[in-house]
């Protein structure tokens, strides 16, 4: 390949989602509108106002259905329902109504491959018989050994622990197993069977007929199980694993996941790629964790979903070699089969950029271990220096932009939380072993030391108590400030807005480049970042944006600092 390749050429007339920018809201840390200390839908509906001048296109909010709240929501006991924690059916129409002043999209997360325990679905399989079609909705198995006691295979569960549980009949005899690649109340549907198909046609249709824009789709790539559910052979109980799924061949990829990326799945994605269709404008995003890219870009063709959220680019290193082949992967790999690549760097299941880049490669617990207070520290400001520069090196590639709430007040991860606050599974399932998602989960600082949530309530309260930190990144004391994480994402937003770099034409600028730094252009737009070397030239032209705000040293880009230049 030629250096100088144009990796990526405009679509004329593309659909929005080629090049938006989708904040990701987390309902319960977003903001509180009632003053219980609860983010909910009033709270967002009330903030919308700033994101609009953010930038923004679309929202997409982490799940605010009815559930018991075991895993923050991601266990819906009822999908045409609000929980009462974050709202009802009024508010999520008032919310629409108010992004729609401002001409921003909504996008409501869809968990489909598990329910909460709770759902009347899995309560009524409960009661059944063996073999019933209630048990049909979930995957109940006999157990193996002796008097069925031991689980039906070996398949751990991502929070930790194995994947299967025993229930007990209704007369209090043990009976079959059921199972959960989550917590044990999250059992997983069965998506072989026809009614769990028919039932989410019913879900899909019942939000986008409410004005929900799509859906991000939780866990894409869990639905289907492999044919018999055999043994994985290798035990993989983190998101991602020891070894990187990005780092490992094919096969042990194929061998560890018999529950992961299995292609029966490709008939359903197709199926609710119709029903969407039938709509103007929707678009579906998966959260699917298949590496490596060439394999994931397989559940983006043109017929199935929209988008899928570029992991290998989220999980990539601030190191020059691995960030060029990533992009440029993504670039042809999602390019081949005609659809945007995307990007993100945070979301509310890893350790929030800002902290993550503080660490040198390979020296942080895998993706969703999170990091707790005996973990060795962080440095805040070059973790928050290599972010901007990433953020500043991400938004100006063309494609769909994902970005997670607090990363434009440039928020660190919580890794100080103690045990006594953590909510995540994961923390219980290992015994606080794996300390969890919770640390990038803190709710977020509005205005500063107007109260103990920096702003978040009314009240104070706060369901997770936010570190001291906070009341330095909240959002009043950036506003307007020359140089602030947010005035920078305010103008980068603007800047790829104004000159369509979503959807501009990519090549790599090697010409530009020296040992440490990496130069694209992109609609005639020069993106030159400084990944750790010594100070460099920064080349002629206007400068758009820089994460630079005091050049201490007129006329040189130092490290960890990103440039956009009009050539
Ligand atoms: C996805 C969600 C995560 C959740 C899990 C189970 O990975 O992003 O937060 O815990 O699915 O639904």
């Amino acid at each position: 390949m030629s250096n100088n390749e144009i990796l990526f050429e405009t679509v004329p007339n593309a659909e929005w989602w080629r090049s938006s920018v989708i904040y990701q809201i987390y309902p319960r840390s977003f903001a509180d509108g009632n003053g219980d200390g609860m983010g909910d839908l009033k709270g967002i509906t009330d903030r919308i106002p700033a994101l609009a001048a953010l930038g923004i296109d679309a929202i997409w909010c982490s799940p605010f259905f009815k559930s018991p709240q075991k895993d923050a929501g991601y266990d819906v006991s009822d999908y045409k329902d609000i929980d009462p924690l974050f709202g009802n059916l009024v508010d999520f129409d008032n919310l629409v109504s108010a992004c729609r002043k401002f001409g921003i999209k909504v996008i409501v997360d869809l968990v489909p491959n598990h329910s909460s325990d709770q759902h009347e679905l899995f309560q009524a399989a409960l009661k059944a018989p063996e073999g019933s079609p209630e048990r049909g909705m979930y995957i109940f198995r006999d157990g193996k050994g002796k008097n069925g006691d031991l689980p039906p295979n070996n398949w751990p569960s991502v929070f930790g622990g194995n994947a299967w549980t025993r229930i007990a009949n209704p007369d209090g005899t043990p009976g079959q197993w059921y199972l959960h690649i989550f917590d044990s109340t999250q059992p997983d549907f069965d998506w072989t069977n026809p009614a769990v198909l028919d039932m989410f046609d019913d879900v899909l249709r019942f939000w986008l007929d409410r004005g929900a824009a799509g859906f991000r789709i939780d866990v894409a790539h869990g639905m289907m199980k492999r044919v018999g559910l055999p043994d994985t052979k290798v035990i993989d109980t983190t998101m991602g694993g020891a070894k990187t799924e990005a780092e490992m061949t094919l096969e042990e990829l194929e061998e560890m996941n018999p529950y992961w990326g299995q292609p029966e799945v490709h008939p359903v994605i197709r199926r609710w790629r119709e029903v969407v269709d039938e709509y103007d404008d929707r678009l579906m995003a998966a959260e699917a964790w298949i590496m490596p890219l060439s394999r994931m870009a397989q559940w983006v063709r043109p017929d199935e979903y929209h988008q899928a959220f570029n992991f290998g680019f989220l999980e990539c290193p601030w190191d020059k070699a691995s960030l060029h082949k990533v992009v440029t992967e993504s670039l042809k790999e999602f390019g081949a089969v005609g659809a945007p690549s995307t990007w993100v760097l945070s979301n509310h299941d890893v350790i929030r950029h800002a902290t993550r880049f503080a660490y040198e490669p390979g020296t942080l617990p895998p993706q969703g271990d999170g990091i707790g207070p005996e973990f060795a520290q962080p440095d805040e400001a070059l973790g928050l220096r290599r972010a901007r520069a990433a953020s500043a090196f991400m938004f100006a590639l063309p494609g769909g932009a994902y970005m997670y709430q607090g990363e434009e007040l440039g928020l660190p991860e919580h890794t100080s939380l103690g045990g006594a606050y953590r909510q995540d599974p994961t923390f219980f399932r290992t015994n606080g072993e794996r300390v969890g998602r919770d640390g990038c989960r803190v709710p977020l600082p509005w205005e500063s030391k107007v109260n103990e949530s920096n702003g978040f309530s009314t009240t104070g309260e706060s369901w997770l108590p936010q570190p001291s930190s906070y009341a330095r990144y909240a959002r009043d004391l950036q506003e307007g400030v020359a140089g602030s994480t947010l005035e920078l994402y305010k103008r980068m937003l603007k800047v790829r807005k104004e000159l369509s770099l979503g959807a501009g034409n990519f090549k790599w600028a090697p010409e530009y480049q020296d040992e440490s730094t990496l130069a694209y252009i992109n609609n005639g737009v020069l993106v030159l970042s400084n990944i750790g070397g010594e100070p460099v030239v920064i080349p002629a032209g206007e400068i758009l944006v820089t994460t630079q705000h005091d050049l201490t040293i007129e006329g040189e880009l130092e490290h960890d600092q990103t440039v956009w230049i009009k050539l």
